[in-house]
């Protein structure tokens, strides 16, 4: 009897020294159970530190490094704001501790979503046999899982178009080598998905133009070319000639 009540009662007094001497954090947004504030970016994170013994000092940190906080803001209570939330605060560790005793301490992470800026219609003008390339930013957390491109309702068809699709998890990106009226005019759409929000889509407007006659570069230098060389060769022989009678 007495060898099972020594646990039992190790344990109670344990309970109320982590009580005595613990600390933990409030914020708002909520934190979940799982210890992650999750929050919009650009939104702001209200975080209060409390302890169960006012009048010890508490230190907070920021992924390590410790936070500055005024001498009000340290005693008992200590609260810190994230105003607003930036990309790099995706994955931050938010940690409150005792100022004398740094195992005394509680954790948040903050977990930041975002997705790109909605988008209005892109008009896009190509000349036959230029390349045209379309751009849909994808950025974003939590990262949409597909990205699909339609061209006038259906899907847009690689190989038949000579298109090349490339997803850097920023932008995804349709190119087209050598544009041709029949085959690329049209309205795109480009629609990214993810479970956790709703679509994402962009359209464009593409119009294909009559090829511009372009400067002829080659035949020009090919041309002037000729002349030096002719005028060379005239000198030459003039050069010959006239050395030929000094003699
Ligand atoms: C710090 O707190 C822990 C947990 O409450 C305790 O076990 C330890 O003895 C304390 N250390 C000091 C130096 O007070
Ligand atoms: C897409 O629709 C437009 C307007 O109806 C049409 O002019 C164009 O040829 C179509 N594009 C393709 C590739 O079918």
């Amino acid at each position: 009897m007495k060898l099972m009540f020594r646990p039992l009662l190790f344990h109670f007094l344990l309970l109320c020294a982590t009580q005595t001497f613990g600390v933990n954090i409030q914020s708002v947004p909520e934190v979940n159970s799982e210890g992650v504030i999750q929050i919009e970016l650009e939104n702001n994170v209200s975080l209060v530190c409390h302890e169960a013994q006012v009048d010890e000092e508490l230190v907070w940190l920021r992924n390590g490094a410790v936070v500055s906080l005024t001498e009000e803001n340290k005693k008992g209570q200590s609260s810190v704001c994230v105003s607003p939330v930036i990309y790099e605060d995706d994955g931050a560790i938010f940690t409150c501790h005792l100022g004398k005793n740094a195992t005394v301490t509680a954790s948040v992470t903050l977990y930041v979503t975002y997705q790109p800026q909605p988008s209005g219609l892109e008009d896009v003008a190509v000349e036959e046999e230029a390349e045209l390339v379309l751009w849909c930013d994808v950025w974003a957390n939590p990262p949409f899982s597909a990205v699909s491109w339609t061209l006038n309702g259906s899907a847009v068809d690689l190989v038949a178009s000579g298109f090349s699709l490339t997803n850097d998890g920023f932008t995804s990106k349709l190119t087209a080598n050598y544009v041709e009226k029949s085959l690329h005019e049209g309205t795109y759409h480009c629609t990214a998905k993810s479970p956790a929000r709703v679509d994402y889509s962009k359209e464009f407007s593409v119009t294909v133009t009559g090829k511009t006659m372009k400067f002829p570069l080659m035949p020009i230098i090919a041309g002037i070319v000729v002349v030096c060389l002719t005028t060379l060769f005239a000198i030459l022989s003039r050069w010959n000639r006239i050395t030929k009678c000094c003699k």
